[in-house]
């Protein structure tokens, strides 16, 4: 749908790149022209997913934990090796596990805010100061979730993913003097690994997700990849400090409750 040589000349980084949503983007990517860098914690299934993302164009991969401002840091300086340069950031690396607020721990809550607030800003502040403020011009791309009346169930997710969206519009302004745009994205629920992670009775929650949601689908990696493309590009070249839902409809139309409900009858309560 986009023209083949959109990215050409573009290098691009994709964190968490290495499975789901965040492979999705970057396969869009390298197929529209782009070179790749991939980042993600664990290094063998990133190395092979890295392998299978070469089959297509140039893709490069360090292991890295975002939440670790050094390795951060070594992140960028790898991508200054292989590359030379960096133009799109998408920061799409994260994670958070289904509880009721009064039951996730301080370890459990600052594990996922590390993850999903401070990661993001840490990834985001390396490479606008390596790459993007030096050569006057970036584009940052921040997957968040469906947060806008809330997530019951995941209070810690929630409560991050609304800092990024914040995060998104602080940026977009400070930096626009620096030629950077910065947008996000809001999936809703989307067919992607990340699902398989949850047990099989929040599952089933998602199979009701499916039936109520008014395009009768949940969303799918193409979905949100093709999103990411678009805010990349010049194609939204006046567009910056938004949040862009891309879930058909569910922040509009979606009982918010139903994980947490399945959360307390699972609690025995
Ligand atoms: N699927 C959905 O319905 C949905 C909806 C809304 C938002 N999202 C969000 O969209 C993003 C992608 O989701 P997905 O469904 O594709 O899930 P996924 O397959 O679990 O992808 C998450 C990726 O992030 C990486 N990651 C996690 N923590 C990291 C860290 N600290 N440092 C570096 N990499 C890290 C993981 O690799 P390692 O484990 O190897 O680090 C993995 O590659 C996530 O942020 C997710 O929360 C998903």
């Amino acid at each position: 749908m986009y023209q083949k040589d959109l990215f050409k000349d573009k290098v691009v980084l994709v964190t968490g790149g290495r499975s789901g949503i965040g492979y999705g983007i970057a396969e869009q990517m390298l197929k529209l022209g782009a070179r790749l860098f991939i980042c993600s914690r664990k290094a063998e299934p990133l190395e092979q997913a890295a392998e299978q993302l070469q089959q297509i164009g140039p893709c490069a991969w360090q292991a890295c934990d975002i939440r670790e401002a050094t390795q951060v840091e070594d992140l960028a300086k790898a991508i200054a090796s292989t590359y030379g340069q960096l133009d799109i950031l998408v920061n799409n690396a994260g994670g958070q596990f289904p509880a009721l607020a009064e039951n996730i721990s301080t370890n459990g809550w600052n594990a996922v805010i590390n993850n999903n607030l401070n990661g993001t800003f840490f990834v985001s502040r390396q490479m606008a100061k390596q790459f993007f403020m030096p050569q006057k011009h970036g584009n940052i791309v921040n997957i968040t979730a469906n947060v806008m009346r809330g997530f019951p169930g995941m209070a810690h997710s929630a409560a991050a993913r609304a800092g990024v969206e914040n995060l998104t519009k602080t940026l977009a302004c400070e930096w626009a003097r620096f030629n950077i745009r910065v947008n996000a994205i809001a999936p809703g629920t989307i067919q992607s690994s990340g699902l398989d992670t949850y047990p099989p009775p929040i599952k089933q929650v998602l199979e009701g997700v499916k039936e109520e949601n008014l395009m009768k689908r949940l969303g799918t990696v193409a979905d949100i990849a093709n999103a990411v493309c678009f805010l990349s590009s010049p194609l939204s070249a006046y567009i910056s400090g938004i949040t862009l839902q891309v879930d058909g409809m569910e922040h509009l139309h979606s009982n918010r409750m139903a994980n947490f409900d399945l959360l307390r009858m699972l609690g025995g309560e």
